[in-house]
């Protein structure tokens, strides 16, 4: 195990940054990394081209720093293992790049602009994409969420599970141009620890890899044995936030008004949607990064949560933001990344989510990524809420397996409709990882993962049960029966130009 140094330390960690698509295709990279010393609040982005850099970094942009301190949070924690917590403060950092060109290597530094930067003399680097991809593969994670009793627990987990499975997939596929993951990064999102752990784990791949993320429920909601319930202690996860800075280009500043410039929403529900949801843009792709998951469904916009699969605002409005991106964005292939999603085959019944699977139909969705399960579940080619068979027609929903250690085996459980729609489903399988190839002739998958061996009687997998854990004789395996399987050869490119923007919400004072 790597030595773990968790002292207090002006040094940035959790370094990552994403490329977020400027108006006429360009793209700006958009840094966060974090700070244990709590007095370190200036935050400097230097970069600069690497070919001729001779040490000076050419370009310096100042970004903002947040601590995030929620300390106080401890008192109201009954739960019967609360003292395996570590509420422990940070700084978020953030900054961003000016506008960038195309298919240049770029080398940077983050810090405080004076000693406690990252590496200068070797430092990292990144590569912009060309201005006209034709083909791409990205890396699609989900469910690290390690917990533990103590830090070299948690940190021990995140690097044999997550750490692995990121590291076999960069192996065997060295081009991928980004990391996505659908959430569930941690167990509980207030433990620093458990996002210190996550960061570490992936941080080799991160310094030259954007990254985004979806947050899942345990990004925000409490924990009997930690807060004494499930109910959210932060629903507007200030931590999830303060570890990643997404685009601004979510329901929080977009989607509503005459052109379509202005927020969709308001009040808590802005505020829950403000640096979690979003869209990018990769090759002739876009991606819409939604916040999806029980508690989404809960809020309004005065913050109450009053549940009703009918009445989903906060649901409804990324939708309508949705579409109205849309309504002028090109791009052939849509891709949809959400927590939970509709064929889980575990609690989801689908009926209950007619509106979200219209909006997809709507809005020719052809592949929705979502987690949760801990399973690994692949749909049929589904419209309209039943199985289709003509490329082009449907959407492909696919759960993704655990990039963790704790594997999901409620398959079909609470669904009894579950078979009439799964083309592929395993569980018992862990550090997963899935390899998507996007061209202009389709979306491919390719999904592996670590197997476990079923053991009679475990419904459950018990914690520090790892030696039970057994790999089969040749190592990896893949998840589907075949590697490389065609997630549709047909774009369903639906044209919303018909689609009229909404009125942009007022805020209630
Ligand atoms: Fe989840």
């Amino acid at each position: 195990m790597s030595f773990i140094n968790r002292s207090v330390s002006p040094i940035p960690t959790s370094v990552t940054f994403l490329f977020d698509t400027t108006d006429n295709g360009a793209v700006k990279a958009r840094f966060n990394w974090v700070t244990s010393d709590m007095t370190i609040h200036t935050s400097v982005l230097n970069y600069a081209k690497k070919d001729g850099f001779n040490g000076t970094f050419t370009e310096t942009m100042i970004g903002e720093s947040t601590p995030i301190d929620q300390r106080d949070l401890y008192e109201t924690f009954t739960g019967q293992y609360k003292n395996e917590v570590e509420l422990t403060p940070i700084i978020s950092h953030k900054a961003e790049t000016g506008i960038l060109e195309p298919d240049i290597e770029y080398v940077y530094s983050v810090g405080d602009g004076g000693i406690n930067v990252t590496d200068i003399v070797n430092p990292p680097s990144f590569r912009t994409p060309a201005a006209n991809v034709n083909e791409f593969s990205f890396l699609w994670l989900t469910d690290a969420q390690g917990s533990g009793k103590d830090v070299e627990t948690v940190y021990r987990k995140y690097e044999q599970y997550t750490g692995r499975a990121v590291e076999t997939a960069f192996n065997n596929h060295p081009d991928l141009s980004f990391i996505l993951s659908t959430g569930d990064n941690v167990d509980f999102a207030f433990d620093t620890k458990e996002w210190d752990a996550y960061y570490n784990a992936l941080q080799p791949y991160l310094y030259n890899t954007p990254y985004y993320s979806a947050t899942g429920n345990h990004e925000y909601e409490g924990n009997p044995r930690i807060t004494g319930s499930w109910d959210s202690i932060d629903p507007y996860m200030i931590t999830a936030k303060g570890r990643i800075n997404v685009p601004k280009n979510g329901p929080a500043y977009q989607g509503a008004g005459t052109n379509g410039l202005e927020p969709i929403v308001t009040g808590a529900i802005k505020q829950r949607l403000d640096g979690n949801t979003y869209y990018f843009e990769y090759g002739d792709a876009i991606f819409f990064v939604l916040d999806y998951s029980d508690n989404t469904s809960n809020i309004d916009e005065t913050g109450d949560q009053g549940f009703s699969f009918s009445s989903d605002k906060a649901i409804n409005d990324q939708l309508y933001w949705m579409k109205s991106v849309l309504k002028t964005n090109k791009k052939k292939w849509r891709f949809v990344a959400m927590h939970q999603g509709p064929y889980l085959g575990r609690f989801a019944q689908p009926t209950y989510w007619q509106t979200v699977t219209e909006a997809f139909d709507e809005c020719g969705i052809d592949v929705v990524l979502s987690g949760h399960d801990h399973l690994y579940l692949r749909a049929k080619l589904m419209y309209n809420n039943q199985v289709t068979t003509i490329p082009g027609t449907g959407t492909t929903y696919i759960t993704g397996g655990t990039a963790g250690y704790e594997f999901g085996t409620l398959y079909g459980q609470y669904n009894n409709v579950a078979e009439t729609y799964t083309e592929k489903y395993t569980d018992w399988v862990v550090s997963s990882y899935h390899v998507i190839d996007v061209n202009e002739s389709g979306i491919s998958m390719t999904a592996k993962g670590i197997k476990m061996l079923p053991i009679d009687g475990i419904t459950e997998q018990q914690e520090d049960h790892e030696d039970e854990f057994k790999e089969d004789e040749s190592g990896y395996r893949s998840l589907d029966v075949s590697s490389e399987v065609v997630l549709t050869n047909t774009s369903r490119k639906k044209n919303l130009s018909s689609w009229k923007y909404p009125n942009s919400p007022v805020e209630k004072p």
